[in-house]
C-alpha cells in the first residue's frame, strides 16, 4: 500500500513576514542551499560521526547530505515541493538566501487494522543569526501544518529536539518502539568455529527482491503483532531504501540504511533479510527468518556478516581499528523479537525515545479508526454498549479542531463523533432541572459517560501510549465522570505496543 499523495507542481503559497524575509515552498532548485543552511544550523549538533576532542566541528555533512537527498525529487517520503522555507531576500551574492527551513514528510501506517498517512515534520533549522524570532513557528503554523492538515493526514509526528514542539501543538505520545538494547562491545560477538564455512551469508539487494522484502516485513513478521500503532515498509518503502536512495547518492554521509537478504549457505536459497542504519551509532532494525528457520543457528551467522559489512561500508579505511565507528550496536528489533531474547546475556539495556504527536481534529481521527475502536468494544464487557461519551478538554489549543469531544455509541457501534463544547454551569443547572421536570414522561434516557482531560492529554490515551490510570494519575485536573465511564474509556483506549523507526528516509 502506498497512501502517499505527492504534491502535483510546485506550491504556489508565499507570504511576505516583513525585514526581507518571505516564507515559500522549495523546488529542487534549493537542494544545495537547503543543504547549506542545514549544514551550518547543525554544526554544533551531536549528529553524525562523533567530532574529536578538542577540534571545532566544521558544517555538518550529514545533515547537509539529508537536506540534498530529500530535494532530489525521488524522495519516498516528500516532493521537491515540500519543503517549507524562509528566504531572505536581501541576501548579499555569495550569502546563502535560506535562513530557516521545515519539511513536511508522508508515512504509511497503521492503527490496528486501520492503514493511515502519517504526516511527519522532518529536517527543521533556521541559522544561527535569525534564532528566536519565530521563524519556526511560522513556517508550522502558516505553511507546515495546513498543507499536512489539508492533504488529509490525520495524525502527525516529529522525533526533534526536547520540549522545543510542546509550544506547537504537539505533545509526547508515541514511542519509538520498546525499550531498546545495546551490544556494548562488538568483541562479545562470539567468533566462528575457525575452518568452518558460515551457515549463513549475506547478499546484497537487487529490484527483483523487493516483493521478498515486502512479504518479509509484515508486523507479524517481525515479531510485532501485538503493535497497535507503527510503520508499513511497503514496496515503495524498499524501491527507495534499496535502490532508488543509491541511484543519487552524493557522498558516503548519503543514505546510511544497508538492506541485505540472509541467503542460506547450503541451499543458496534466501531465508532472510536484515536491515541497519548508521547516524553516529550502528544500528540494528530490521531480521526477519524464514518460518521454520531457527533464530538460534542465525543469528550469530547474521551477526558476524553484518559486522564485516558495517565496517567496510561506515569506517575510513585509512583508519586504525580502534577508531572504528563499529564497536557497539544498538538493537532495535523488539523486546519479544527472539534476536533480542537470544542476546540478552550481551546486551545491556538501553532507552527508548518518544515523539512528539499532533491530532489535528479528535473527530476526524477517531471516525478513521472507528473499526478499531468498535472491535475493541466487542471483544469486552461493554459489547453491545449505547450512550454518549463527553470530554471536556478545558481549552481549546491553538491548531487542534475543538475544546471538547462527543462520541455517540448505539449497540456497540461508533455512530458519529464531533467537536463539542461543554455546557457553563448555567447551562448543566437548567438541563438537569430541566430533565426533573420530564421525569416520568421521559421513556429511556441515554447513558452519558463523561471525564476531563488537561488539553492535548487526551492524545495519549489515543495513541495508547499511556493507560487511563496513569492519564489520571499524571494530571492533576483530569478526571473521569463515574465508574462506567472510566470502564468505557479503558476499552477504547488501552494501552498498546508503538514501532516507529523515525530517521529511515
Ligand atoms: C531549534 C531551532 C530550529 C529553533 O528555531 P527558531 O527559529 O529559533 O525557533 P522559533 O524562534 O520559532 O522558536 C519559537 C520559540 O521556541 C523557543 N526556543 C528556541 N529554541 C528552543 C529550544 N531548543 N528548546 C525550547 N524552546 C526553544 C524560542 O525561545 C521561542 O519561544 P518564544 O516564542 O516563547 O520566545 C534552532 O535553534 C535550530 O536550528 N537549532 C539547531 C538545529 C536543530 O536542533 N533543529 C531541530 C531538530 S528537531
Amino acid at each position: 500500500m502506498t497512501v502517499f499523495a505527492p504534491h502535483k507542481g510546485p506550491r504556489t503559497q508565499r507570504i511576505d513576514i516583513g525585514d526581507g524575509l518571505v516564507m515559500r515552498w522549495s523546488t529542487k532548485a534549493d537542494a544545495d542551499d537547503v543543504g547549506t543552511l542545514l549544514s551550518e544550523a547543525f554544526r554544533w549538533e551531536p549528529f553524525g560521526p562523533p567530532v574529536p576532542a578538542g577540534t571545532v566541528p566544521g558544517p555538518n555533512e550529514v545533515v547537509r547530505a539529508s537536506g540534498r537527498r530529500l530535494l532530489r525529487g525521488n524522495s519516498v517520503v516528500m516532493t521537491e515541493y515540500d519543503y517549507a522555507l524562509v528566504e531572505n531576500t536581501r541576501a548579499q551574492p555569495g550569502e546563502c538566501p535560506l535562513v530557516a527551513c521545515a519539511c513536511l514528510h508522508a508515512v504509511p501506517g497503521y492503527y490496528g487494522s486501520v492503514q493511515l498517512q502519517y504526516g511527519k515534520l522532518e529536517v527543521i533549522a533556521t541559522h544561527p543569526d535569525y534564532r528566536n524570532k519565530g521563524l519556526i513557528r511560522r513556517l508550522l503554523f502558516d505553511m507546515i501544518h495546513p498543507a499536512s492538515d489539508e492533504r488529509g493526514d490525520l495524525i502527525q509526528f516529529i522525533q526533534g529536539i526536547p520540549h522545543f514542539y510542546l509550544q506547537f501543538g504537539y505533545t509526547y505520545a508515541v514511542r519509538t518502539g520498546e525499550r531498546r538494547a545495546r551490544i556494548p562491545s562488538l568483541d562479545l560477538i562470539p567468533k566462528a568455529q575457525v575452518g568452518e564455512t558460515e551457515a549463513f551469508h549475506l547478499r546484497t539487494v537487487t529490484l527483483a527482491d523487493i516483493p521478498y522484502l515486502v512479504q518479509m516485513s509484515t508486523p507479524n513478521r517481525l515479531h510485532r503483532d501485538d503493535t497497535h500503532l507503527g510503520l508499513l515498509f511497503d514496496e515503495a518503502y524498499w524501491r527507495y531504501t534499496t535502490h532508488d536512495v543509491y541511484e543519487t547518492k552524493q557522498s558516503i554521509f548519503d543514505a546510511s540504511r544497508q538492506t541485505r537478504i540472509i541467503v542460506d549457505a547450503t541451499t543458496g536459497k534466501d531465508v532472510g533479510v536484515t536491515v541497519s542504519s548508521f547516524l553516529g551509532q550502528w544500528q540494528w532494525d530490521l531480521f526477519t527468518l524464514e518460518k521454520g528457520l531457527s533464530f538460534l543457528d542465525a543469528v550469530f551467522p547474521v551477526l558476524r556478516g553484518m559486522v564485516t559489512m558495517a565496517k567496510d561500508r561506515y569506517d575510513d579505511p585509512e583508519a586504525p581499528p580502534e577508531d572504528s565507528f563499529i564497536d557497539h550496536l544498538v538493537i532495535d528489533l523488539g523486546a519479544r523479537h527472539p534476536a533480542s531474547l537470544i542476546l540478552e546475556p550481551l546486551v545491556r539495556p538501553g532507552d527508548f525515545e518518544r515523539l512528539y504527536t499532533r491530532i489535528p481534529s479528535y473527530a476526524q481521527f477517531l471516525v478513521r479508526v472507528a473499526p478499531v475502536l468498535e472491535e475493541r468494544l466487542s471483544r469486552s464487557a461493554l459489547m453491545g454498549v449505547s450512550g454518549t461519551l463527553c470530554l471536556d478538554f478545558f481549552k481549546r489549543v491553538q491548531g487542534s479542531s475543538g475544546r471538547g469531544l462527543q462520541m455517540m455509541l448505539e449497540r456497540g457501534k461508533i455512530v458519529s463523533v464531533k467537536d463539542w463544547v461543554p455546557p457553563t454551569p448555567q447551562e448543566r443547572m437548567m438541563e438537569v432541572r430541566r430533565r426533573l421536570e420530564e421525569k416520568g414522561r421521559v421513556q429511556v434516557q441515554t447513558k452519558e459517560y463523561g471525564a476531563s482531560l488537561a488539553p492535548l492529554s487526551f492524545t495519549r490515551l489515543v495513541t495508547g501510549e499511556i493507560s487511563l490510570d496513569q492519564l489520571l494519575e499524571q494530571y492533576g485536573e483530569n478526571s473521569v465522570k463515574d465508574a462506567e465511564s472510566r470502564l468505557l474509556l479503558e476499552v477504547l483506549f488501552p494501552k498498546v505496543q508503538h514501532h516507529f523507526s523515525s530517521l529511515w528516509w
